[in-house]
């Protein structure tokens, strides 16, 4: 969509880096080439230059500018990338200078944001952010108006007029990108509350652009057989149900990737999804390993995620595309207490990718209370919903009816769905003393569903603590 005429872009560019004192070093060019490279634009050259502060009307120097135009003209260059933000006259400048078209940073980051954007809600964000972009480009004497107004300027204003225009349709289509992206917000805030209702865990993959979370998602829905999505699958492409070998049914959620510096205008625009990131029961931070800023990029996602509110999530490190790493092996790293911290696959050869799944159950487990639960007959949908989630690790049914379960799950999900069943904990858990105790080990055999008495009856006997481990 192009409101207004600016010199149309092609797909040659030269990139133009500054480095402007103490602000960004050569790494921020080498991940701008990534970028301009990923959206199939041909880098033929770049220019770099040094300075203490950007020239206001030109971004770069009168000698740099000189050697720029000459670039374009000798290259037949289309397109001229700066990696900075450039104010809306910059651009301008330069675009008049150059005769050629030019993006700044956010520009162009907003064009591959908007190439990759899988969702519905993905795509109407970007266009939004796009057009509020391009909005504030929108100005006098910068388009097919300037040259009317040229000569017209004493007979009133009629640039102006059509600057109004311009402006009118890009609010007109700013309203409706808003209408629309309100109802797809509230279908998938009502999925978010179907997902919470259930208790389902969330895993949410994140990671550098390019790390590979796309492939890992695949990877891990394809290898699982047992995969039926259709609940979320109408309201994102990017969820899918999954159901992880000792866990249950889990959502698995792809996000979008994530970049240094990533311009503010697109956190705004992406922040209600990536909020819900850190509503995530765990991260899985997909890190190319292979990728020679490895390190920067780790710390690079790790500041997204403090900056959308995410900081506090678990995190299983997933160092992908181990293929490409010399000697590199899959294994699972784990800290002092045994926990899983860092699993190194390959989501293309799909090695590692069966310990990452025990890795992700364990995770997820970690937090888990083994609770003790005694349900009238008429609980019969909370026994069901336990189940569901492959919470139960035994049962014994009373001549009365009365259901005695032992469960392992978080404490706040068993909280919330006793809430929806409304049903009070106090008459329900059994309590230290109670009638029930579950045991401190793991000797009830999980499959157990029905009459599993002596595990309870021994559980009762020893008197056991159940209950928060
Ligand atoms: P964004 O959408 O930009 O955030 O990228 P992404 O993190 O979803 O990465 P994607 O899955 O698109 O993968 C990026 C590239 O890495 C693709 O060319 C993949 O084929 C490649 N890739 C992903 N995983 C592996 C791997 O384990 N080994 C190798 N050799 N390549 C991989």
């Amino acid at each position: 969509m192009q409101f207004f005429e600016r010199p149309e872009g092609g797909s040659r560019a030269i990139l133009v880096h500054v480095a402007i004192e103490g602000e960004n070093g050569s790494d921020d060019l080498a991940e701008f080439e990534q970028l301009v490279l990923s959206a199939d634009i041909e880098v033929i050259d770049i220019v770099t230059s040094a300075r203490h502060f950007p020239d206001n009307r030109y971004f770069i120097g009168s000698g740099k500018l000189e050697e720029l135009q000459q670039l374009v003209r000798a290259k037949q260059a289309n397109l001229v990338l700066f990696n900075h933000f450039l104010t809306s006259s910059q651009e301008r400048n330069l675009e008049k200078a150059l005769n050629c078209a030019v993006r700044d940073r956010t520009g162009i980051i907003l064009e591959i944001f908007a190439q990759r954007a899988r969702t519905l809600e993905g795509r109407l964000q970007v266009e939004l952010a796009q057009l509020r972009h391009m909005a504030t480009r929108l100005i006098r004497g910068w388009s097919h108006l300037d040259r009317q107004s040229a000569g017209q300027a004493a007979r009133g204003s009629p640039g102006d007029t059509q600057l109004e225009i311009d402006r009118r349709l890009i609010q007109e289509r700013v309203n409706t990108l808003n209408r629309r992206l309100e109802k797809t917000r509230s279908a998938r805030l009502q999925g978010q509350r179907a997902r919470k209702r259930n208790a389902v865990p969330v895993v949410s993959l994140v990671g550098y652009t390019n790390a590979g979370k796309s492939t890992l998602f695949n990877r891990i829905t394809r290898a699982d057989v047992l995969v039926a999505d259709k609940l979320f699958a109408t309201l994102d492409p990017t969820l899918r149900r999954v159901n992880l070998p000792g866990m249950g049914t889990t959502i698995l959620a792809d996000t979008v990737g994530f970049i240094r510096r990533l311009p503010h205008r697109l956190v705004e625009a992406f922040r209600s999804t990536l909020e819900e990131t850190a509503d995530a029961d765990l991260l899985l931070h997909v890190i190319d390993a292979s990728a020679s800023e490895r390190d920067a990029n780790i710390e690079a996602v790790e500041s997204v995620l403090e900056e959308i509110g995410a900081g506090e999530v678990p995190v299983l490190q997933v160092y992908n595309k181990v293929d490409l790493v010399e000697a590199g092996e899959p294994h699972v790293e784990r800290d002092a207490d045994g926990i899983p911290v860092r699993v190194w696959v390959s989501a293309t050869t799909g090695a590692g990718i069966d310990e990452l799944l025990a890795a992700i159950a364990e995770r997820l487990s970690a937090d888990r209370a083994r609770l003790a639960l005694r349900l009238p007959p008429s609980a019969g949908r909370l026994r069901a919903k336990l189940y569901a989630r492959n919470a139960v690790e035994a049962e014994h049914t009373g001549d009365d009816g009365t259901v005695e379960l032992t469960v392992r799950m978080p404490r706040s999900d068993l909280d919330d769905l006793l809430r929806q069943e409304r049903l009070d904990p106090a008459q329900v858990l059994v309590e230290q003393g109670g009638l029930l105790a579950a045991t401190g080990g793991d000797s009830y055999n999980p499959d157990a569903s029905d009459g599993d008495a002596s595990a309870f009856a021994a559980s009762r006997n020893d008197g056991e603590i159940h209950g928060l481990e």
